[in-house]
């Protein structure tokens, strides 16, 4: 079922449901009494889920043996970096008017805005060599070297999350923790992939 191409399109329209539900609230002036507060968090979660979700990737093709998943991972990882993107904008526009001075001060003053500055930065990287021609460009070892930097993409983004909320840490620890067991399992099997193999070619033993 996986492999079939059409999937895709289902898949893209699913990650387009967040946005369109948004729009639809907003059609229908559904925005509580802040919007601009509305929809800054709205992008923010999203942003941190589907981060989490393209961490589940890996994690799940390899536990439940289901290869093609991986056809996925691209697709998912440019929307989370296209809600952060919404995220962003929010920010920068309906709520410091594209006053960069102002913004950077808060980078610099407030570390809830450090850390999603942070993480929103490592992530223009792996948005911008998404494409087959910058994986051929840099290599598949590098490229994968430099898409490691999603994990701490996800560690800066729960940080933020954490950081942000005075006393509800239920929801940026249960995101932490998705991430943490990604980041276990991912270092589990690398340490797997690492072990020395089996020597193959050793003796026979004589069977008397
Ligand atoms: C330049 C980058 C970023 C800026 C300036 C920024 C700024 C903000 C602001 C102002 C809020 C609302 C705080 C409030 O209402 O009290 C917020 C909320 C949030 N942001 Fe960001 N953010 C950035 C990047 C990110 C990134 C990359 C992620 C995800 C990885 C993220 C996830 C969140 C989450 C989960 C929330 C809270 C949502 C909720 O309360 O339900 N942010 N951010």
């Amino acid at each position: 079922m996986l492999r079939k191409r059409w999937l895709k399109i289902p898949v893209f329209l699913l990650c387009l449901a967040p946005l369109g539900w948004l729009g639809w609230r907003a059609w229908n002036q559904d925005l509580s009494a802040n919007p601009i507060e509305f929809i800054t968090r709205y992008t923010g979660d999203w942003t941190l889920r589907f981060l989490v979700f393209t961490l589940a990737i890996t994690p799940l093709r390899k536990l439940l043996r289901l290869p093609d998943l991986i056809k996925f991972r691209r697709m998912i990882g440019l929307f989370a970096f296209f809600y952060s993107c919404l995220h962003f904008t929010t920010y920068i526009w309906l709520d410091k008017f594209f006053d960069l001075t102002e913004m950077l001060h808060d980078v610099a003053r407030r570390p809830f805005i450090t850390a999603g500055f942070t993480s929103f930065v490592l992530m223009i990287p792996l948005g911008l060599t998404s494409t087959t021609g910058w994986i051929r460009r840099l290599g598949g070892k590098r490229w994968q070297m430099l898409h490691r930097l999603v994990y701490g993409s996800a560690v800066a983004g729960v940080i933020h999350y954490y950081w942000l909320v005075k006393s509800a840490v239920q929801r940026p620890i249960f995101y932490g923790v998705l991430v943490a067991i990604a980041l276990v399992i991912r270092a589990t099997f690398w340490a797997i992939s690492k072990r020395p193999r089996q020597e193959t070619n050793a003796p026979i033993p004589a069977v008397r």
